[in-house]
Formats: C-alpha cells, structure tokens, sequence
C-alpha cells in the first residue's frame, strides 16, 4: 500500500517538467494518475514506460487536452473517474513563460495568450475539479503551479507574473469556499526549476541553466522538478489535511532576503 495508494489524480500540464514528475511519484506511491496535456506522443511515451516500471497496465493514462478549453478540462477529469472512479486530486502544471518584454511593447493578443494557459487553465482546472468533488463528496485536493513570480515582483515578466500573482489569489479566495466541503486548495511557488520550460531560456543547454541556477541558489543547488513534485505530493496527501488557502514556496530562500546582508558572513 503506498501513500497514494486509492488517489485519483489529473496532472494538466503532466507531460513534462514539474507535471511529469509528480505523475512519476503518485505512480511509484500507488495512485492513478490522468496526464492531461497537449503532447500526445510524450503522453503516450510515458503512459508506455509507467506501465512497464510499475507493472500495472492502467496505472496512467493520457488524455489529450487545451487547458484553455473548458470541454477539454472537463472531459479529462471525467474520463478520470470513469477510468478509476472518484477525483480525489488535481494538479494545475502547464504553463509556458509566455510573452516577455517592456510593457510598452507588449502586443495584446500575446497578453491573452499567456493568461488563457497560465490564469484561465487554472481557474478551469479548479472550477472543474471542485465540481466533481462536491458531486462525489469526495474531499479532494486542487495544487497549482504558482511562482517565486506570484509572490514578488522582479521574478518573472510581467504577464506572467500577473497570471502567478492570480493563481495565488484565486487558491486563497476558493479555499475559503470550499473548506466546508473538505475540499483543501493549495499553490506551490518555485523558484528557477531545471525544467524543459526553463531550458528553453538557454537555448536547450541544461547544464549551463543548472550552472546559473546553483549560482543564483542560496542552498548552492539547484531545483530540480523532483524537489517541487515533493511539495505537491505532501500537499495532495493526507499528511496536509489541515492546509488550505496555502501558497508554499520552493525557491531555496531567494524570497525571504531581498538583500544579501552582510551581517551574517563568516569571518575566516
Ligand atoms: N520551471 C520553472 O522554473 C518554474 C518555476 C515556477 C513555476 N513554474 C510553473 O510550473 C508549471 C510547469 O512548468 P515546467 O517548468 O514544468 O514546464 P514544462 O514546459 O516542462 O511543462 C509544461 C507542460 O505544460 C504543457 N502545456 C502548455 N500549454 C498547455 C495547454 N494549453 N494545455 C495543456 N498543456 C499545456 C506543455 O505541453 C508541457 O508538457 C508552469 O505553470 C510554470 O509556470 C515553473
């Protein structure tokens, strides 16, 4: 019996990144798990080699979905319960950087774009998932991808950062609705991951981003997707039942100095 042992869970955005590593985790703890995200091949990979490694054919499947498109969101929690029974979690993980540069000079329709799949897929992956809980009386868990960009300025561009900032916001004001259900509703917020999302701000190179993020990382390590995946399994497991409304950053300590004070350096 792992701890995820009985869990349902959809991962949008659980192709890559972040989503493929909490797939990988609620599959080797024991759940169920939906990858819900626009790469079909990836998906269809993964489903592949998780079937092979746990050695339970149905432990994943795929789902081909737009978290931009409500039928899409919808139908993927659905084939969920109908595939494994009741929602008992979702994870709201796809994500792009989306549109960067002066705010000048940034085009609206790449505004829209960016918030459609960082602020509308959130609010329908929740909308969504709240719904099924409530139906099945399930008291579920919602995590979604915030960022060290949702919770200071100066740590994403600018509409990103508005989309993170939302996604903070929105897990506050739901959690606040749905706690009467038993339905908890949380955000992590990393800092710099080494991620596919990431690496392509280096041109694909994965080892100079590790480079520059362990530079940047207070603890002299950088993040790896498994390190945030660890923050959203505890949130989604039972062992944070009493977490609601939270937004936990995973960022090394970058948040919680805004400069770096000399008082604490070691004399030799
Ligand atoms: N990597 C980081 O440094 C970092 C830091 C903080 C927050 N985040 C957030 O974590 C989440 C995951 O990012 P990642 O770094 O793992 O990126 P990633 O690119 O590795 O994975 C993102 C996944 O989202 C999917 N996706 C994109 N648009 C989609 C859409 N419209 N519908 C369905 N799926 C879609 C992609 O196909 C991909 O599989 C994002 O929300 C990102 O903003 C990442």
């Amino acid at each position: 019996m792992g701890r995820f042992s009985g869990h349902v869970v959809v991962v949008f955005g659980g192709a890559s990144g972040i989503g493929e590593a909490v797939v990988r985790a609620i599959v080797r703890e024991g759940g169920r798990v939906v990858i819900a995200d626009l790469q079909d091949e990836r998906g269809a990979q993964l489903v592949a080699e998780l079937s092979a490694v746990s050695g339970v054919s149905d432990a994943a499947l795929f789902h081909r979905t737009d978290v931009t498109c409500e039928d899409d969101v919808a139908a993927a929690i659905e084939q969920a319960e109908a595939a494994f029974g009741p929602l008992t979690g979702i994870v709201n993980s796809a994500g792009i950087v989306g549109v960067i540069g002066p705010i000048a000079d940034t085009p609206v329709e790449a505004f829209d774009r960016t918030m459609a799949i960082l602020a509308r897929g959130v609010f329908l992956g929740i909308k969504h998932a709240a719904r099924a809980m409530e139906a099945s009386g399930t008291r579920g868990a919602i995590v979604s991808l915030a960022s060290t960009a949702g919770v200071l300025g100066g740590q994403g561009p600018h509409t990103y950062t508005m989309a993170k900032h939302g996604v903070v916001g929105l897990t506050r004001s739901v959690a606040s609705e749905l706690s009467p259900l038993g339905i908890r509703v949380n955000a992590v917020a990393p800092g710099g991951t080494v991620t596919p999302m990431t690496a392509s701000l280096t041109g694909g190179d994965v080892q100079l981003l590790t480079e520059f993020l362990t530079a940047g990382s207070p603890l002299g390590i950088a993040c790896l997707a498994e390190d945030v995946a660890n923050g959203i399994l505890f949130l989604l497991s039972d062992e944070a039942r009493f977490i609601t409304g939270h937004t936990l950053v995973i960022d090394a300590g970058i948040t919680t100095s805004l400069l770096q004070t000399t008082f604490h350096q070691r004399s030799e």
